[in-house]
């Protein structure tokens, strides 16, 4: 059965009011960190913390190293809302599900969205704990939150994809990385659905078809958001290279141990990035 968009148009409206309730701030920018990454969170004041579980018809994160609350207030003086953990297709939610965050950031107003992610790098000139900023996606994740009918509440039907990780951001991020003496790199990212790792012979298919990274999240939600009409900056930290790549085997452990080792640098870039981010 088709669920109706309405539904999803009314359950964010409803989330979003619970969160108007709990905090005097309009975040004008929100962020989404990954596995490893929720360093920045640190760097948030005068925050209202909502566990995931109190807002109405939120999703629940389910992984070690997603620790699913939301986060509302100010850093370096700019509103924000902050997802400390996010939620994935492979827990068993459906791609409207995974995304409805990004639909209730959208409906509190947010102008522009920064997701983060562990990524595994393909290109081979990258390293384990390089930071690269998100050119470009590919969505090979084999679904799309917007299959359905459409609420034009949300945006349109048929909608531009062309400038998925917006240039302005981009620049905005490179010019926040060298303040801070941080090198930040560009590729695209492939998303699909794990949540095993790919094969060798997969990630040769991937690089082949022009991905420089690989990972099980944020195609989703730059979609949702794009629909929406939000600018999107991406940021993936290899948190290891791909299989084939790399010749040790992959596992979570070490996904979370570089995500941690580089979390502070991601965090400076954002906070430095954010007030210009902020100015739409
Ligand atoms: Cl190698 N693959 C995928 N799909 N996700 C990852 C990863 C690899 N490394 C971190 N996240």
């Amino acid at each position: 059965t088709v669920i109706s968009s309405t539904a999803l148009y009314e359950r964010a409206s409803e989330a979003a009011k619970f969160l108007q309730s709990h905090t005097g701030h309009t975040p004008l920018v929100g962020v989404v960190l990954g596995s490893g990454l929720g360093g920045f969170a640190a760097e948030i004041e005068q925050a209202a913390v909502i566990p995931y579980s109190e807002i109405p018809h939120f999703p629940r994160s389910t992984v070690a190293g997603h620790s699913g609350r939301l986060l509302i207030g100010t850093v370096a003086g700019t509103p924000v809302a902050v997802m400390q953990g996010r939620v994935h297709g492979y827990e068993g939610y459906s791609a409207a599900e995974s995304t409805f965050p990004v639909r209730v950031l959208g409906m509190l107003g947010i102008k522009a969205l920064a997701l983060t992610n562990a990524a595994g790098g393909i290109r081979a000139s990258y390293a384990q704990g390089d930071l690269v900023l998100l050119s470009d996606h590919i969505n090979l994740m084999g679904v799309n939150p917007l299959t359905g009918p459409n609420d034009e509440r949300l945006g349109q039907r048929f909608f531009d994809m062309t400038e998925a990780y917006a240039r302005r951001l981009r620049q905005l991020a490179h010019t926040a990385a060298n303040e801070n003496g941080v090198a930040l790199q560009e590729g695209v990212y492939i998303g699909v659905p794990g949540p095993s790792f790919e094969t060798p012979a997969e990630i040769r298919a991937f690089r082949a078809l022009g991905a420089d990274l690989v990972g099980m999240s944020t195609v989703l939600e730059t979609i949702a958001a794009r629909h929406m009409g939000i600018e999107v900056l991406g940021i993936s930290c290899v948190t290891n290279m791909a299989a084939g790549i790399q010749v040790e085997p992959l596992n979570h452990e070490e996904v979370m141990e570089t995500g941690k080792r580089v979390e502070g640098q991601l965090a400076a870039i954002l906070k430095s990035a954010l007030p210009e981010i902020a100015k739409l």
